[in-house]
Order: structure tokens, then C-alpha cells, then sequence
């Protein structure tokens, strides 16, 4: 999973080398705050590209090259992914283990789930959150143009509850889960680090209120003659079928709830955080766009921009944005720390170490973002970074494909992408 870099990481710089088995760092001194890609460059010129660590009692190796990287993601059968996700559903979301690792959660529900958000499935549900985006936006600012907002309350609550209503249905009360959703996050890495329950009560209490406030939604969804939205069809149909009753369509739902929301809306307030602070402002940005809507009204003359007419306008004008595409891209190499997990599920040989099952890789995309080779100043948002020839971005001479990685990469990459 993806985590934007706000939240704790640990940083490791002893070294200890065993045999045909990475080396390992032993802590020396944690770190807390957004130093992860620093550390991970330090390990990297310590240890080189492959390297163990164990934090929070287990141990994980991780893999910081790019062509390493490439060759793990072209491996799937070799380097799983979908036995972590199904870990995932068990343990973060609490759903039980005779659905979490069911054969028909293999077999159909992820399935059903790629195809909702397939390239084809996405195009509704984007158009639906290019409106809601709007009305959410101008709810929030649209009265309040000479008044001061607070950057983070003007952006990250109308993007949540956009994408929450985008997915669940326009009648989600998004706003009475926003807190709690925020509690259960914040936790994320400890979470997911394996720290038991019962010594995060809050988090996981706020995480029940939002399984809770889903399941009320969707149970009032037929008595209000709502339209269900494909997610929402799509999972409740799948859990009648397979009788996974109860609570579980809720918090299969809620899961989703986590995946679409953690990262994404992170993504927008950076890229307006980043864009303020940038020499020029946000006023080469406004300028395309400003030139992107002129072209799109002369060359539509008969049809008004409106807000149901934007999301036409923004699909017929994907090629006028280089600018704007290259700062999103910019971005989320700057700002993902991705937890890009793969488990071994056969004893292997890999980069000249020995691999057994059941062991854990890390592909630390966040490492290859901010390679000094393959970035000049690495640690600097250059929003024009992405404008020209991705071939600029090379390691030891040649040019690396694979240099931004913020939603993983082969067959597990990013739904939501
Ligand atoms: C900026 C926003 C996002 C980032 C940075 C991000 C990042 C990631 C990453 C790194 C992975 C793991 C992929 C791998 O290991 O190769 C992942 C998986 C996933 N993401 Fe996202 N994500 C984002 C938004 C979304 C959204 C909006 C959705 C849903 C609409 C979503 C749904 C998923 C799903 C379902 C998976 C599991 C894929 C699988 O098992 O094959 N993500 N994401």
C-alpha cells in the first residue's frame, strides 16, 4: 500500500553481513518524521541495493534498486503480493479468516473488483467525482472568497468526501466518518507494523464507528430508492453470494472506504501546498488550464462549460496539461513512501541471495525517487521535473523505465492509479 510521507519511519545505519543472506542494519537510533527516503539513501550507499531490517520484531528485506525492483514485479509467481493483501483484510480490517484467505476472495471478489475499477469501469466514476470534487469545493469556498482558510480544511475535507460519496453513493454522511477515518490512519504504520489491537483502542474504535456508519448507509440505501453505486453493487452482490453476511459487506466496503481516501487526498493538498510555495506560485498552472478552457469553449461553441459539462471538457483536454500532469507526477515521487510488499512463496535464488517462503520484501520505490543520479536534487519539487523525455532519467548510464513508482508496479500495481 501506498502511505504519502506524513507519518513515522524508522531509521537504521549499523550494518551486520552474513553469507548468501542480505545485510542487516541494526537500529541505531529511530527516527520519527519524514526521513525515510534520507535513511533509505544511507542504507542504500552502506549496504548496497538489497538489505534486512527488522522493525517492530519482524524482518523484512528490502529492495532498493530499480532494475531490482522491475525484476521483483515481473516475478509475481515467485513474489506475491495477493497473500499480503489477504493479511491485510484479516488483520488491519478484521475480516474473518475464513473469508480473508476464502478461495472465492481469489477467485471472484478481487476479480470483480479489478473490474469496477478497470479503465473502462473508472470513466462513470471519475465523471461522478469530477462533479462532486466541484460541489464539495464550492460548498466550502464558494461564500467565503475574502475570508481565511485554512489550507487543510479547504482541501482535504471536500476531496474526502467527494471520493467517499464518488464511491459509496451521494447520501454517505463522508463528513461523520472524517475524524475517525483520520484516527484509524494516523495509526496506519503501527497498524500495520503488527501491533496488537489491544493496545490501539482508539484507533480501532474509530475504525468500528466507520464500519458502522457504512453499514447504516448501505442498509438504508434500498429504502431510499438511491441508485447503488458500482462498488457498492458489486460488493454486496458478491458477499450474498458467497453468504459472507453481517457486518463483513460493511467492512469489506470500509477497506475500500481506507484504500481510496489514504493516499489520494494527500496527493491533492500537496500538490497545491508544493505549488504555492514554488517560485511562480500556482500562476503557470492557472495560465494552462486558463489556455486549456479557452481552446476547449471555441472549439465547443454550442455547448456551455458548466459543472455538468466539465468533466467532457477535462476528458477532451488530457493532452493540454503537461504542466499540470508533470506536478502531480513531481508530487508523488516527493511525497510517497509506498509499501510495496511482496511475500516469497518459493524458496528462491534472488541478486545473488538466498530467499526462503514466507519471506518479506519491501520494493522501497521511495528510495529510486530520490536517487540523486537518477534526480538532480532529489529533495526539491521542480514542477516542470516531468515536462520532457522521460529518457533524462538515468543510473549508471542508462536510462531507467521505471523511475516513478508511486503506485507499485506488475500485477499487483494500484487499482486506484
Ligand atoms: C495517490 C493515490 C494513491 C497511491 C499513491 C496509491 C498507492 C498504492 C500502492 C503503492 C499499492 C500497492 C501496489 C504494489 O505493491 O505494487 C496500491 C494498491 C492498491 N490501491 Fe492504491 N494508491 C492510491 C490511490 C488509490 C485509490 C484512489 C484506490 C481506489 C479507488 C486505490 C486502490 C488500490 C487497490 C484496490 C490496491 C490493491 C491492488 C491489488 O491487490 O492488485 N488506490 N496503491
Amino acid at each position: 500500500m501506498g502511505v504519502l510521507t506524513r507519518s513515522g519511519s524508522v531509521c537504521y545505519l549499523g550494518v551486520q553481513v552474513s553469507g548468501t543472506i542480505p545485510p542487516k542494519a541494526t537500529p541505531l537510533r529511530p527516527i520519527f518524521g519524514s526521513m525515510g527516503g534520507l535513511c533509505l539513501s544511507e542504507l542504500r550507499k552502506t549496504l548496497g541495493p538489497v538489505f534486512r531490517v527488522k522493525a517492530a520484531g519482524r524482518e523484512s528485506t528490502y529492495i532498493a534498486s530499480p532494475s531490482l525492483i522491475n525484476a521483483i514485479y515481473k516475478d509475481p509467481k515467485n513474489f506475491q503480493f495477493l497473500p499480503i493483501r489477504q493479511q491485510f483484510t484479516q488483520d488491519v480490517f478484521g475480516i474473518p479468516h475464513e473469508i480473508s484467505f476464502s478461495k472465492e476472495i481469489l477467485s471472484e471478489y478481487f476479480p470483480s473488483h479489478t473490474r469496477v475499477l478497470s479503465p473502462k469501469g473508472i470513466i462513470p466514476i471519475l465523471n461522478r467525482y469530477v462533479s462532486y470534487a466541484h460541489q464539495e469545493l464550492h460548498a466550502t469556498l464558494g461564500s467565503r472568497w475574502d475570508t481565511t482558510v485554512a489550507l487543510k480544511e479547504a482541501l482535504l475535507i471536500p476531496a474526502y468526501n467527494a471520493a467517499a460519496r464518488t464511491f459509496l453513493g451521494p447520501s454517505f454522511p463522508a463528513e461523520k466518518t472524517y475524524q475517525d477515518f483520520n484516527t484509524f490512519n494516523n495509526a496506519f504504520h503501527i497498524i500495520t507494523a503488527g501491533v496488537p489491537r489491544f493496545l490501539l483502542p482508539g484507533p480501532y474504535r474509530a475504525w468500528d464507528r466507520v464500519v458502522s456508519h457504512v453499514k447504516d448507509h448501505v442498509s438504508k440505501l434500498r429504502e431510499r430508492n438511491e441508485e447503488v453505486t458500482e462498488l457498492v453493487a458489486m460488493t454486496l452482490d458478491e458477499c450474498e453470494r458467497h453468504r459472507w453476511l453481517g457486518d463483513n459487506p460493511s467492512a469489506m466496503l470500509a477497506a475500500d472506504l481506507w484504500a481510496l481516501e489514504a493516499n489520494a487526498i494527500w496527493a491533492v493538498y500537496w500538490t497545491i501546498v508544493y505549488l504555492l510555495q514554488s517560485p511562480h506560485g500556482i500562476a503557470p498552472v492557472v495560465a494552462e488550464i486558463d489556455r486549456a478552457r479557452e481552446n476547449w469553449i471555441s472549439t465547443h461553441p454550442s455547448i456551455p462549460l458548466t459543472a455538468s459539462t466539465f468533466p467532457q471538457f477535462l476528458e477532451d483536454s488530457m493532452a493540454d496539461f503537461p504542466l499540470l500532469t508533470s506536478c502531480i507526477h513531481e508530487v508523488l515521487r516527493l511525497t510517497t513512501s509506498t509499501f510495496s510488499i511482496r511475500r516469497v512463496s518459493n524458496q528462491t535464488e534472488f541478486a545473488g541471495f538466498e530467499f526462503k517462503e514466507g519471506d518479506e520484501i519491501i520494493c522501497t520505490t521511495r528510495a529510486v525517487h530520490v536517487d540523486e543520479e537518477i534526480y538532480e536534487d532529489p529533495y526539491q519539487f521542480k514542477m516542470d521535473r516531468f515536462l520532457d523525455g522521460q529518457n533524462k532519467f538515468q543510473k549508471d548510464g542508462k536510462p531507467v523505465p521505471n523511475h516513478l513508482m508511486p503506485f507499485g508496479g506488475g500485477v499487483s500495481m494500484c487499482e486506484g492509479r
